[in-house]
């Protein structure tokens, strides 16, 4: 199965992708975390796309598009993926689809899991993940288990000034790639103001 996870910033891609990953045992492709792994790591690439990410903005397609079909050709990837937050402009999508297109390969279905603004911004401002895990929590939503609760950070790119550069750059560059799947036949729009286990059903539901 190979599947597209789209959405605004916080709209759920990441909570999603966590389960879909387990039911489905396919690998999850975030472009945000592996860009956040090379960041850790101090690589050239974490250098270069940092000051991008922590004012968000995008991080220039022609390094994305690399890191993504270099992962592709890893072996946990031939069978099956699930790709999260990539593609997020129109060159992106063009090259994915030319490199699927070389391996004889399609994409079955693009989910799009779509909120508001005003969501955007309030899931954002409670998110805390666990670095240990990745596991991600929100303060009101879904609050972190005492365990955790000490060791919970906040992103780096999930400030007031960085989340409106992030809808602006999805409104302008992401979203005018939405009908491109859907002329292809492959968009599965999502209601992502539910509860993320209503959430995941519905998800279930439109790829079964
Ligand atoms: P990335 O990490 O991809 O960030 P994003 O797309 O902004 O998405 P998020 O990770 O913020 O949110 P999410 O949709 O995964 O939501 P989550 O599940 O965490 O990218 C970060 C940066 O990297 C970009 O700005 C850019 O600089 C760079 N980048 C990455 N990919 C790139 C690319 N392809 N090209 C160029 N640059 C790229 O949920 C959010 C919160 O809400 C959590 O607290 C969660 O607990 C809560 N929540 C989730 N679902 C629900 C629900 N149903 N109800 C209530 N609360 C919920």
């Amino acid at each position: 199965m190979h599947v597209i996870l789209i959405g605004p910033p916080a709209s759920g891609k990441g909570t999603q992708a966590a389960v879909l990953k387990e039911r489905f045992q396919i690998a999850h492709i975030s472009t945000g975390d592996m860009l956040r792994a090379a960041m850790k790591a101090g690589t050239p690439l974490g250098k270069e796309a940092e000051n991008y990410m922590s004012t968000g903005q995008l991080v220039p397609d022609e390094l994305v598009i690399k890191l993504v079909l270099e992962r592709l050709k890893q072996d946990d990837a031939k069978s099956g993926f699930l790709l999260d937050g990539f593609p997020r402009t129109r060159a992106q999508a063009e090259a994915l689809d030319e490199a699927l297109n070389q391996a004889g390969k399609a994409i079955d279905a693009v989910v799009f899991v779509d909120v508001p603004d005003k969501t955007v911004v309030e899931r954002i401002t409670g998110r805390r993940s666990d670095p240990e895990t990745g596991a991600i929590y929100h303060l009101q939503f879904n609050p972190p288990p005492p365990e955790v609760a000490d060791r919970v950070i906040q992103r780096d790119d999930d400030t007031e000034g960085a989340v409106k550069v992030r809808l602006e750059k999805y409104h302008n560059e992401t979203e005018p790639i939405i009908p491109f799947y859907r002329e292809k036949g492959v968009l599965k729009e999502i209601n992502g103001l539910d509860t993320p286990a209503a959430v995941t059903a519905a998800i279930l539901e439109v790829l079964a």
